[in-house]
Parts: structure tokens; C-alpha cells; sequence
């Protein structure tokens, strides 16, 4: 079994590094605190292929593979949760759904931009009556002639607040649960069309979580991403590969929680010398480190598994489930290495405590990512 990095993945590796520290991080305690959305820092990715890593270059894109792309979310994410799951959201939930299922007229009108960074993407499933189960969406998509009209609220939109387009998914018979489900693409500047005000959160807080509201949003048949009735398909096969984004942003916070702690242990002194030379602290970062690479090689497996072409839905739960659940107990770990100074703002530690914390929720809980896991197994042995 070959887990080598390529000489490209590593200087990939190297090159967002090196983007992440000097472009990501001096920013990253700011705009947590003020929340301000980092449009800046997407536009940027956008110019080094980083919005639409695995799209192919005729879209725009830079035409790597799926593990290039979670290497590109775990740098980000070691200095910056937040502008990590915006540049996940955008090439998981946006572009690769459009790519797979939207026609050549779609993929020049948005998926180029997209990939290219010019436009940023959000993903409109969940509302407020729907979230774990999304099967029962109220947001109604009705056939008029050539157009479909589109009515309803959706909640907890990771960039919603800034988005110049939705992946929307509306219901067109809600008695058909997830086979009246319908995909479209829609612009935000479309009629009808609104976004509440960023809401104010535990941790990811320059993200820009907000609600959209459609009202009688007049959209054309020509923006129906697939076929009527075939928009649930979209949206879980999307998900997996927004889980294996989710599993490396868990995997970056981490990492990023575990050398701050490393760099403390080695400076903070008590007893008349630095504690990294207590047991205590050591089994702490021997824990630390052997999960956060248990947690990278699932997350690795998973992007493998894409890479191969089939569906991926087992092992993107699994890496999301225990990378997520994983970085809870490291970004904990890291804090109390800290002490007392982890617990105020001053510090990065606390900012990864609190990030880490969403990680087990968006993207399907630990509980749903556990009915996928039982479902497989028990379906599968
Ligand atoms: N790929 C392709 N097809 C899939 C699929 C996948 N991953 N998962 C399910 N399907 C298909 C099934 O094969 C089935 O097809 P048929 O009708 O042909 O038989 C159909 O979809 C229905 O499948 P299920 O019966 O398994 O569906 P379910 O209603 O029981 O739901 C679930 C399964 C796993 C619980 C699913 O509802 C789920 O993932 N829920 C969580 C939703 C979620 O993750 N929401 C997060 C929203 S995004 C977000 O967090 C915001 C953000 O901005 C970051």
C-alpha cells in the first residue's frame, strides 16, 4: 500500500502552506472577532486554482485530484476554520455538483466562474422544519411554462450572507418526499430572491451562516440542475464529497490546535522548567498527534475512494465522523496544555476550540454520519 504523498501533492502542500501563513493567518484572529466575510482571501484562492481544485482546466478549474483537494482544506484550515469551509463549500457543495450533473450551457455560465473564483457559491438545502431530514423540504418549485416559480425559507447557509449563487433545492410534490426533489442553479441577484444578516455563532464566525428567503422566484427550466424529481441524488452525492471537506478542515483545526500546544510546551515553564517536560503534557501530544493522523489517513482513504470513480459514501461518513469527533478532543487538549491563558481571547487556542465544535454538526451530524456507516455495514455483510 503506496500512502506517499506525489512530488505535485507535496508542492501543493508547500505552495497553500505558504499562502495560508502569509495570506490567511495574519487575518484570521481579526475577522473572527469582527466576522467579517473574507472576500479578499476567496477572490485570491481563486487565482491559484484553489476554488475549484479537482475541476477540470477546460472549466477553469486546476484539474487536480480529490486529495489535493482535502491537502488545499487542511492548510487553510490550520490557520483559519473559517475560510476553510467557505472555499470546501464552494468547490464540494457548488462546483462539483455542477460538474457532474449540470449541461455544457451551465457549466460555462457558472461553473467557470466559480472554479475560477470570480463568483462564490453556497449550498441551499437545509430549512428550517428540514435538516437532518431533508426529505421533507417545504421550499416549492411550481412548473409555468417554460419556467419553474420557487417559494420558500432556508436556514443556516454557509455563505449565504455574500453568495453570488444557490444550488437551491425545492420540492415539486411534497408527498413524494425525496423524489419530488429538484435542484437549480440561482443566482442571487434574481428577483425574489433575499438573505437575512449573518448570524452570530459559537466558532467558524467569519463564514457568513445566514437565511435565504425566495420569494415566488421566477427561475428558468434551462437552470434545473438534473432531472425533476432527481434533486435528492444531487444533493447526498454532493454531501459526500462536502463530508470529505469537512473531515479535513477537522484534520487542519487540529493540526493547527496541536502546534500551538507544542510551541507552549516547549515555552511555558512551572516548576522550574518548561512543561513539555512532564509526562503529563508529553502523553497529552502523544495522544493528540497519533489521532489527528489516524483522522488524516481516513480522510485520505476517503479521497482515494473518490478518486476511484465509485460512491464514497461509507468512507466520507466514517472520515467525517472521527476526524470531527477527533478534533473536539485535541482542540480540548490543546486548550488545557494552555491552561489558563488558553481560555482567554489572546490566545489562537480558544479559536480552534470553537471551531472545531461545528464540525460534528454541518454536513450531517455524528448521528447521521453513524445511520450512513449502519446502513452500509448491515446492507454490505
Ligand atoms: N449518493 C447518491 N444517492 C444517494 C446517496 C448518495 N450519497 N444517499 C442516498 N441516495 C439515494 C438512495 O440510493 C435512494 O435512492 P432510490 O430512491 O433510488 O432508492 C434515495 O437517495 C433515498 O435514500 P435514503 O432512503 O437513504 O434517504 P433518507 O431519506 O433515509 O436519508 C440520510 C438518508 C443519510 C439520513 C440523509 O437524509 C442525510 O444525509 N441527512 C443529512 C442531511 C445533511 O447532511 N444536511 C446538511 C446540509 S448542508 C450544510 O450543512 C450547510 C452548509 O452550508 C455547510
Amino acid at each position: 500500500m503506496h500512502i506517499e504523498l506525489s512530488d505535485e501533492q507535496r508542492l501543493l502542500q508547500d505552495s497553500v502552506r505558504q499562502f495560508a501563513e502569509e495570506v490567511v493567518r495574519p487575518r484570521a484572529k481579526e475577522i473572527d472577532e469582527s466576522g467579517e466575510f473574507p472576500r479578499q482571501f476567496f477572490a485570491q484562492a481563486g487565482e491559484l486554482g484553489l476554488a475549484g481544485v479537482t475541476v477540470p482546466e477546460r472549466y477553469g478549474g486546476a484539474g487536480m485530484d480529490p486529495l489535493s483537494y482535502s491537502i488545499v482544506i487542511e492548510e487553510i484550515s490550520r490557520v483559519c476554520a473559517s475560510s476553510g469551509v467557505i472555499l470546501s463549500v464552494n468547490n464540494s457543495l457548488v462546483c462539483d455538483p455542477i460538474l457532474k450533473f449540470g449541461t455544457e450551457e451551465q457549466k460555462e455560465a457558472f461553473l467557470e466562474p466559480l472554479a475560477a473564483g470570480e463568483m462564490l457559491g453556497c449550498f441551499a438545502l437545509t430549512e428550517p422544519e428540514a435538516g437532518s431530514d431533508p426529505a421533507a423540504i417545504r421550499t416549492t418549485a411550481v412548473r409555468d411554462g417554460d419556467d419553474y416559480i420557487l417559494t420558500g425559507n432556508k436556514v443556516f447557509i454557509t455563505s449565504g450572507t455574500d453568495a453570488d449563487v444557490a444550488i437551491v433545492f425545492a420540492t415539486v410534490d411534497r408527498e413524494l418526499r425525496h423524489k419530488g426533489i429538484t435542484a437549480f442553479i440561482v443566482p442571487a441577484d434574481t428577483p425574489g430572491y433575499s438573505h437575512g444578516s449573518h448570524e452570530y455563532k459559537l466558532g467558524v464566525n467569519a463564514s457568513g451562516t445566514t437565511e435565504l428567503a425566495f420569494a415566488e422566484m421566477r427561475i428558468p427550466v434551462s437552470q434545473r440542475l438534473g432531472e425533476e424529481g432527481a434533486g435528492f441524488k444531487v444533493a447526498m452525492s454532493a454531501l459526500d464529497g462536502g463530508r470529505l471537506g469537512i473531515a479535513s478542515q477537522a484534520v487542519g483545526i487540529a493540526q493547527g490546535a496541536f502546534e500551538e500546544a507544542l510551541e507552549y510546551s516547549a515555552q511555558r515553564e512551572q516548576f522550574g522548567r518548561p512543561i513539555g517536560e512532564f509526562q503529563a503534557i508529553q502523553f497529552y501530544l502523544a495522544d493528540m498527534s497519533t489521532e489527528i493522523d489516524a483522522a488524516r489517513l481516513l480522510t485520505w482513504k476517503a479521497a482515494w475512494a473518490k478518486g476511484s470513480g465509485r460512491r464514497f459514501s461509507l468512507e466520507a461518513a466514517q472520515a467525517k465522523l472521527f476526524a470531527s469527533e477527533m478534533a473536539q478532543r485535541v482542540t480540548s487538549k490543546a486548550l488545557q496544555i494552555h491552561g489558563g491563558y488558553g481560555y482567554i481571547r489572546e490566545y489562537n487556542v480558544e479559536r480552534y476550540f470553537r471551531d472545531a465544535r461545528i464540525a460534528e454538526i454541518y454536513e450531517g451530524t455524528s448521528e447521521i454520519q453513524k445511520m450512513v456507516i449502519s446502513n452500509w455495514v448491515l446492507q454490505n455483510t
